[in-house]
């Protein structure tokens, strides 16, 4: 049984990850959605938020997990008995980040492989920094995101 994990931070979850997340649930048995809860990154969604967004993305997805995780993806990876992340390619200015994050996961765990899967042109350039951005400003967002999560972000901004 093949389970991958596909980690992030998913703040908040877009049609870019579950394209990615989706694609990877037809190619292994499983999938777990990790979704970081410590991250360098002043996150607009709490851990729980966005770890709810992200399950109620997946719902219809049968083979896809939603976990949250603290502290170093090959020891949450481990811990779940995976080892493989995939893990999706945007533009080529992914490349180079994605290289360094291998080679040090690799350093750290040489068991855990990550694989890649290349976005399709329609989410090339979509983030969720761009997301976050355009909701601020009052933007229609529902091309890039679930209904949920247009929701969820419209409450955010109303809030501020
Ligand atoms: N579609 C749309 N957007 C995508 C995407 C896709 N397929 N893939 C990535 N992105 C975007 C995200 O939306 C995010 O955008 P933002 O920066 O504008 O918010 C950006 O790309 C980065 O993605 P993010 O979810 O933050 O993931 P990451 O690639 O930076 O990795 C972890 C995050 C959680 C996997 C990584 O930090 C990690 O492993 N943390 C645990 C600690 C650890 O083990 N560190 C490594 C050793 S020190």
């Amino acid at each position: 049984m093949t389970i991958a994990l596909t980690p992030g931070t998913f703040d908040p979850i877009t049609r870019g990850h579950l394209d990615i997340i989706s694609r990877a649930s037809t190619l292994m048995d499983e999938v777990i959605v990790a979704v970081a809860e410590s991250t360098p990154k002043h996150t607009l969604f709490s851990i729980e938020e966005r770890t709810e967004l992200a399950k109620q993305a997946t719902t219809h997805m049968d083979n896809v997990r939603v976990i949250s995780f603290d502290g170093l993806l090959v020891d949450f990876a481990r811990k779940m008995g995976v080892s493989v992340v995939v893990k999706g390619l945007r533009a080529i200015t992914d490349f180079e980040y994605e290289f360094q994050m291998n080679a040090i996961n690799q350093q750290l765990d040489y068991r855990l492989e990550t694989t890649f899967i290349m976005s399709p042109p329609e989410y090339m350039y979509l983030s969720s920094s761009i997301v976050r951005e355009l909701a601020a400003l009052g933007g229609d967002v529902s091309k890039f995101v679930t209904p949920e999560v247009a929701e969820a972000l419209k409450f955010k901004f109303s809030d501020m």
